[in-house]
């Protein structure tokens, strides 16, 4: 049986996602997709009878490599509200402790006859590396590999903001903060510029902006108050000091004062505009308390609609596995019957 084609690994041969590594490459309607199926979970987060069938029987692998909160967290309960048997692996009481490589880790956990991995790891192209190595019908969910992706934070961003400003398309957002380490701006830029923001800008020092902005489609500011001047989403993102090798700021207390978003500067943006980040926030170095907890912040909303947005991607997949398996059937199918049709056909002319 084949195993997944096209330019974009993820997707099966119906064009369907079967793996979520990246927002790279993605249609509009992929995209549309989650988004409104996660429309549909919405409702479970409030109500007293959380959970709905679509998982169950279904074996969920989380895998993290690297620490989480909130990420993990939402995917376990997301997991859980889809009925799925969830297990995640303590990765510091393993056996990869004892030298297990991570390709016999993924081989004895998928033994279990697991279903779904999520993973997250420190290497950049980690969950594609594990996406190219599990049986093909085992599904492999990105929950943030180094600097490169993170694919679910990008979505459930892209929710929040629909929730309140109705759709992304023709807004201006500034993302403000270091750019160049962070797979959650990576995988926003994609998104955004996928369901066609306006106008997307990256703010920040020269040393934390990516290399080849014009090739991304964003503009680059490294003054604060023009770089956030008149957006309708600001969305600031914390120093990633475990991926810098070198000093790339003078100090904290600098980089809060000339990025550090404030009341004062808040009010450069439009009057009605949300304020965003994915966590961990470091209060008096990217944001200030009164920001991060004022009128304006949807920040702890984010982190609720990442169980509604998680819980749509996982039941996406497994309803396209539902939908390949039947076509596959379909053509196997016609593959028997083409001889009949052929006998049948050559009867009539003769
Ligand atoms: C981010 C991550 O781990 O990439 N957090 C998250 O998933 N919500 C961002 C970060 O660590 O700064």
């Amino acid at each position: 049986m084949s195993r997944l084609t096209g330019p974009n690994i993820q997707l099966n041969e119906l064009g369907q996602l079967h793996h979520f590594l990246t927002i790279e490459g993605l249609k509009q309607q992929h995209l549309i997709e989650i988004l409104d199926t996660a429309e549909s979970f919405i409702n479970p987060n409030t109500q007293e009878i959380k959970k709905v069938p679509i998982l169950r029987g279904k074996t969920i692998m989380n895998l993290f490599f690297e620490p989480s909160t909130r990420t993990r967290t939402t995917f376990e309960i997301a997991e859980k509200r889809l009925s799925a048997q969830v297990e995640s692996l303590d990765i510091e009481t393993s056996a990869a402790k004892k030298g297990e490589s991570l390709l016999d880790t993924l081989w004895n956990l998928q033994a279990m006859q697991t279903d779904m991995f999520v993973i997250r790891h420190a290497q950049s192209g980690a969950a594609q590396f594990f996406s190219q190595h599990v049986a093909p019908h085992v599904h492999v969910l990105n929950a943030g590999d180094g600097q490169h992706a993170h694919p679910t934070q990008a979505m459930l961003d892209m929710f929040t903001i629909r929730k309140h400003k109705g759709s992304v398309f023709d807004l201006k957002v500034a993302i403000v903060g270091d750019v160049l380490h962070s797979r959650v701006v990576r995988s926003q830029i994609q998104a955004l510029s996928i369901l066609e923001a306006r106008e997307i800008r990256v703010v920040g020092p020269k040393t934390l902006m990516p290399e080849s902005p014009e090739a991304m489609g964003i503009h680059v500011y490294h003054d604060m108050e023009e770089g956030i001047k008149d957006v309708d989403v600001i969305i600031m993102v914390r120093l990633q000091n475990e991926r810098m090798t070198s000093a790339l700021i003078p100090s904290e207390k600098e980089f809060f004062k000339l990025y550090g978003l404030t009341k004062e500067r808040l009010a450069l943006a439009k009057p009605d505009a949300i304020v965003m980040h994915p966590g961990p926030i470091n209060r008096g170095v990217e944001i200030s308390s009164e920001v991060a907890d004022g009128p304006q912040s949807v920040i702890l909303e984010q982190v609720t609609y990442g169980i509604a947005v998680r819980m749509a991607v996982m039941s996406i997949i497994m309803s396209n596995a539902a939908q390949l398996k039947q076509h596959r059937a379909e053509q196997a199918s016609l593959d028997l019957d083409e001889p009949h049709t052929l006998n049948a056909m050559e009867e009539a002319n003769s």
